[in-house]
């Protein structure tokens, strides 16, 4: 078994009765632009808010996490509830999404650069990315300390240049602190075509 693996595992095995987790800002803000149907992906997904919100919605939902204590707490609830959502335990890094197969991607709080070629070729053409995560500008403690596993200033959006941009927040440091979304970036975008 990976260091990753028995180290999430450890973290879940810990969290009992918490579920599903609490969906994202990107996509609880942004649900409105989610297609009526088709097919969506909740990647590095953990108690899976998003995914439970997008099988809610309607869609044909997959949730992939690393943690197989996570994915099998996922797959009880789906079960549970009815939900048409199927939880998977599988190594991102080594099994990355298969090209053209999704309408609606969502990650939260992960970031392996190396990843994203394969997230946006995963996407079908009119696909979209729903994704948010901490930023090195911050006001708190939250997410992790190592600034590589952060994202440098603008590169979201970067990281996303071949997609049509419907909505891009990231608020830094300016203005009253308070206020806004801070810590952290969202973006929603779409594979044109
Ligand atoms: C900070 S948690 C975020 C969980 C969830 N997306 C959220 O926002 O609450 C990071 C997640 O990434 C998963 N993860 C880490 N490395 C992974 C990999 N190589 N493949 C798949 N999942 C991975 C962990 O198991 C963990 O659930």
């Amino acid at each position: 078994m990976s260091d990753a693996r028995e180290k999430w595992d450890a973290i879940y095995r810990g969290k009992p009765g918490v579920m599903p987790g609490n969906a994202s800002r990107v996509l609880v803000e942004n649900h409105h632009l989610l297609p009526a149907s088709g097919d969506a992906l909740e990647l590095a997904c953990g108690l899976a808010g998003n995914a439970v919100l997008l099988a809610q919605h309607g869609l044909r939902t997959q949730s992939w996490d690393i943690s197989a204590v996570a994915a099998e707490r996922v797959a009880e609830y789906a079960r549970a509830h009815g939900l048409p959502l199927t939880a998977e335990a599988r190594d991102l890094m080594r099994n990355p999404p298969v090209p053209a197969t999704c309408d609606v991607i969502v990650v939260a709080h992960f970031l392996e650069r190396d990843l994203f070629p394969y997230i946006l070729a995963a996407l079908r053409p009119g696909g979209l990315l729903f994704y948010q995560t901490f930023t090195r500008a911050r006001i708190s403690d939250a997410g992790p300390s190592n600034p590589e596993f952060r994202l440098a200033s603008g590169e979201l959006l970067a990281l996303c240049a071949k997609l049509e941009v419907l909505v891009y927040r990231e608020e830094g440091l300016i203005g009253d602190l308070e206020k806004g979304l801070r810590d952290e970036a969202m973006i929603v975008a779409r594979r044109p075509g």
